[in-house]
């Protein structure tokens, strides 16, 4: 058994904090055995790695990132999203037959998640069948665990980004076969988004879902410009949510990423499915898509996670888009009058315990769960009076407190620190 000791700080219910001053925490190779307030002497020999005053809360899950933009971070932030694709991302994409530059870039990107502390991921990769195993196996080498998807587009994106209806099965095959040399990294089903993939190619993938079981990510009303695009494509569909729901992508393993303009109706089919909505609010200002209705979303009962959306997003830290949340949300409501603001411990709750569900788990730090945890040396931080652990906590989200990542677990080891 290893033993964890500081101050333990998790969200178990949206809108609340555990805050255990100087506990220990248990945890071997299955995962979480128990938080204790005295050490059992069961334990007594095991090794203790004593964080002290230090404040070790659950690592983040970054829902939504797209790998192949990461080297245009923070460029073209001023076009709205069909010219942005056009005009950046997709010319940025198509670099990535380049498996050599591929290594290079992801190498660099994984890296950076695990300094960030971010652990768990569900990520596009480009359409490019060889980066995408080279961007899994750099994940799986830095200690990563999550979903990573070969992202299909069989039309509109240009001559260098697209794949015929025929490539796009067969590629998706041998990568889902080749993906099953991966303990921590798994394979998540990745049509773009209803106007890069035909109505054969959806069907396809939909066949796929059964056959191999496998999960599903894509993008949902975002933007006018796209759900206009999307009604021409598919007349016979009232929402764009149907476009997905007709080929067999709409079930309680679905990551919808945005949903910023979707109507009581979608909110509804998503909430009956199960779908889970990615919040991006990076991205969502960036790219001038809009502010979504997360409170309202939480109020109709629908599950709600956070991403980063990198390169839509500009910050791969989740300390950094779970405040972005905050202060869209906070936009909403000056704007709007109505949907109270979240709060940091929403917010948080939002980034660490509400995509638990999606890999089989249990909020917060619960016992049987795999252990993953950020540790905050935040005693550099200068302050004019002794803080409670609930606003070291606070500030710890808000600030960039720089160096104060002092270790980072993932999948029950020490990754980082
Ligand atoms: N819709 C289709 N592709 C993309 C993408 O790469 N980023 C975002 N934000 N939206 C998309
Ligand atoms: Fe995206």
């Amino acid at each position: 058994m290893n033993i964890i000791k500081g101050n333990l700080i998790f969200a178990e219910k949206f809108g609340e904090l555990t805050i255990l001053e100087h506990h220990y925490l248990a945890y071997d190779e299955h995962g979480i055995e128990g938080i204790y307030q005295t050490l059992p002497s069961a334990f007594s020999n095991c090794k203790i790695e004593d964080y002290q005053d230090a404040l070790i809360i659950p690592s983040f899950s970054d829902m939504h990132l797209h790998a192949p933009q990461y080297p245009m971070l923070g460029m073209g932030m001023d076009l709205p999203l069909l010219d942005w694709l056009n005009t950046y991302t997709f010319p940025t994409e198509s670099h990535f037959k380049d498996v050599a530059l591929a290594r290079k870039i992801y190498a660099d990107l994984a890296s950076n998640l695990v300094k960030n502390g971010t652990t768990r991921v569900a990520m596009f990769s480009s359409l490019h069948v060889d980066a995408t195993l080279v961007l899994m196996e750099e994940l799986e080498r830095a200690g990563i665990t999550g979903y990573v998807g070969k992202v299909n587009m069989d039309r509109n994106g240009g001559e260098d980004l697209q794949e015929t209806t025929e490539e796009s099965i067969s590629e998706t095959k041998r990568w889902i076969e080749a993906s099953k040399r991966f303990a921590h990294i798994k394979p998540i089903l990745t049509p773009r988004f209803t106007p890069s993939c035909t109505n054969e190619l959806m069907q396809a993938l939909g066949d796929m879902v059964k056959q191999y079981d496998l999960p599903i990510q894509s993008h949902l009303s975002e933007n006018q410009g796209e759900i206009a695009w999307v009604k021409e494509l598919h007349p016979d569909c009232q929402e764009y949510w149907e476009t997905y729901d007709k080929y067999g992508l709409w079930n309680n393993r679905t990551l919808m990423a945005h949903c910023v303009h979707s109507s009581d109706r979608e909110l509804s089919a998503i909430k009956d499915a199960g779908v889970y909505v990615v919040h991006c609010p990076s991205s969502n200002e960036d790219l001038l898509s809009g502010y979504a209705p997360i409170r309202h979303m939480m109020d109709m009962g629908v599950r709600v996670v956070l991403g980063s959306d990198i390169a839509g997003g500009d910050h791969l830290s989740m300390f950094d888009n779970l405040t972005a949340a905050i202060r869209a949300s906070k936009a909403r409501q000056v704007m709007y009058g109505k949907d109270r603001f979240l709060t940091v411990e929403e917010a948080f709750y939002l980034a660490t315990s509400a995509p638990a569900s999606f890999f089989d788990e249990k909020p917060g730090f619960a016992k049987g769960n795999s252990f993953h945890a950020i540790v905050i040396d935040d005693s550099k931080v200068l302050s004019v009076r002794p803080l409670s652990l609930k606003e070291r906590f606070e500030r710890a989200m808000y600030r960039r407190q720089e160096g104060a990542i002092l270790a980072v677990y993932s999948e029950n080891r020490k990754i980082y620190g």
